[in-house]
């Protein structure tokens, strides 16, 4: 693994002040453990509490609108999560694309919005079981990527470390089934040829997160493999005993 390798947490709509005691314990290691890179995205009413309650981890926002300002209800903007203590806003995830109707073009602009504001991206990609079984996978990603991808000036300045991108098929996400490692060694390959083509060299220093069911049992291989730059965590995120062993096996990649 050439990179620091990046681990966060997606804490989706679960989580309340009670879990910052969890967090709490994941900070300690993450504190230890300074090989990885750590993180947690809580619901949008935590991140102030989780930023005082931290000291070694990162913490973000899991969307943003992609105004900074305005007549929007219920929407948080970028510079909002920055000022509430976050570093970071993943965007595109999977569930937003289908319960929101995200488009790449909206998910570019929020990318865009949340860089000019100063916070790193985590951009979100990943295919149907539908478009795995028609062979359309890499199709698919591509396509959603050179959709999505953050352009212009702010994004060529935030390059190579406050931009990554997540790979989590849908079909992965929640279900306990995870990605073979070799259709992840093959799919990181094929995004590793999108950055290329859309930053140039410094493509080649993204960061691509697996995510898609990660848990302490299969975190090792899927970290040990090639490409593989960290990982997006859901379920095994929402306890310390849980996500640790993924943070540890990080740890032991960047040793291997
Ligand atoms: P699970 O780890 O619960 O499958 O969720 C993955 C995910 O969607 C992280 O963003």
């Amino acid at each position: 693994m050439p990179h620091r390798p990046y681990i966060v947490g997606n804490w989706k709509m679960n989580g309340s002040r009670a879990m910052l005691a969890e967090a709490r314990a994941i900070d300690r290691a993450a504190a230890r453990l300074t090989d990885v890179q750590v993180a947690l995205a809580p619901p949008f009413p935590l991140i102030a509490a989780l930023r005082e309650a931290v000291t070694a981890m990162g913490v973000g926002g899991q969307d943003c609108h992609q105004q900074p300002k305005g007549a929007h209800t219920g929407d948080v903007s970028a510079p909002m999560l920055a000022d509430a203590g976050a570093d970071f806003v993943i965007v595109g995830h999977s569930e937003r694309r289908a319960d929101h109707g995200e488009t790449d073009a909206l998910v570019r602009a929020k990318a865009e919005a949340a860089l000019a504001s100063g916070l790193a991206v985590i951009v979100c990609v990943g295919e149907t079981l539908a478009q795995r079984d028609a062979a359309q996978a890499e199709v698919v990603v591509a396509a959603q990527l050179d959709g999505s991808l953050p352009q212009g000036e702010s994004a060529v300045a935030a390059l190579p470390g406050k931009i990554a991108v997540a790979y989590e098929p849908v079909w992965a996400i929640g279900t306990g089934r995870v990605a073979a490692v070799e259709d992840v060694v093959i799919m990181h390959r094929a995004v590793r040829a999108r950055l290329v083509a859309a930053y140039g060299e410094a493509g080649e220093l993204v960061r691509i997160l697996y995510g898609g069911s990660v848990n302490a049992g299969n975190a090792a291989d899927l970290l040990a493999a090639v490409g593989v730059g960290g990982a997006l965590v859901g379920g095994a995120s929402l306890s310390a005993d849980l996500f640790l062993p993924i943070v540890a096996a990080a740890a032991s990649a960047t040793e291997a």
